[in-house]
């Protein structure tokens, strides 16, 4: 695992769209998995402006929807496919038709799980995930205790995972309690991991996240074991 300490979270932002630019040019079809949440917008805006500026080609990407609540349609504002359409995809010129759901509200959750890992493996796997790290540690919605071996599937949203959601919804009661999300054996077989990390209140979380023990309980601990992970922390988040 390598570790890159920013001063600001502009810097963050900047260094992480370097990275991934980079990646893109290395590997223009990649398939990429991105997170929502607030940490990788700034990142997300800075790829949408050298997109714009015809300096980043996307168009090849196959990017996949990293986790949904559960029962929440795409036209639901708290749908998370159409949070990472809006902030990624779109913005960066990707194509739609290459994108890959994650369907909350599919009929058959369990199902939709199974043909989100086939694609995922048809696609050769990931080549690049772009997380961000709960205040727990978890990764996507792979909330404590995950096993690096923990499959796609649903699960329930831990208390601190619905706190922290609840800032996006305008409030707890507005945040669903399960969630379907990516496993974790899919996330750490990533070819490259980025994992951004901002702020004073993930100091602690991100601690353990690098000084481990490596274990369930911090689900995020398991990327520095990774030689191919890279965290991008700014000075808030690691002091
Ligand atoms: C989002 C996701 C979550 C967030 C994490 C950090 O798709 O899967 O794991 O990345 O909760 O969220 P922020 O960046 O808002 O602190």
């Amino acid at each position: 695992m390598e570790l890159i300490v920013t001063e600001s979270y502009d810097e963050l932002s900047r260094r992480a769209a370097e990275l991934f630019a980079g990646l893109v040019l290395e590997l223009p079809e990649a398939a990429v998995v991105a997170a929502t949440g607030n940490t990788p917008m700034g990142m997300y805006k800075e790829l949408a402006r050298l997109a714009e500026r015809g300096e980043l080609d996307c168009s090849r990407l196959r990017v996949f929807q990293l986790d949904a609540y559960l029962g929440v349609p795409p036209s639901d504002s708290r749908s998370l496919e159409g949070w990472t359409l809006r902030s990624f995809v779109l913005p960066l010129g990707a194509r739609r038709d290459r994108f890959v759901p994650l369907r909350g509200d599919a009929p058959d959750p369990e199902r939709e799980c199974r043909e989100y890992e086939s694609a995922v493996r048809k696609a050769g796997g990931f080549d690049v995930a772009i997380l961000g790290l709960g205040p727990n540690g978890h990764l996507g919605f792979n909330e404590p205790p995950s096993d690096p071996g923990a499959r796609t599937r649903l699960v329930e949203i831990a208390e601190e995972s619905l706190e922290s959601n609840a800032r996006y919804w305008g409030g707890r009661d507005r945040v669903p309690r399960w969630a379907l999300t990516a496993g974790m054996d899919l996330l750490l077989s990533a070819r490259r991991i980025l994992l951004l990390v901002s702020g004073e209140t993930k100091r602690e979380v991100l601690r353990r996240t690098v000084e481990g023990p490596a274990c369930p309980d911090v689900p995020s601990s398991y990327l520095a074991t990774l030689p191919q992970a890279t965290i991008l922390a700014d000075r808030a988040a690691r002091g």
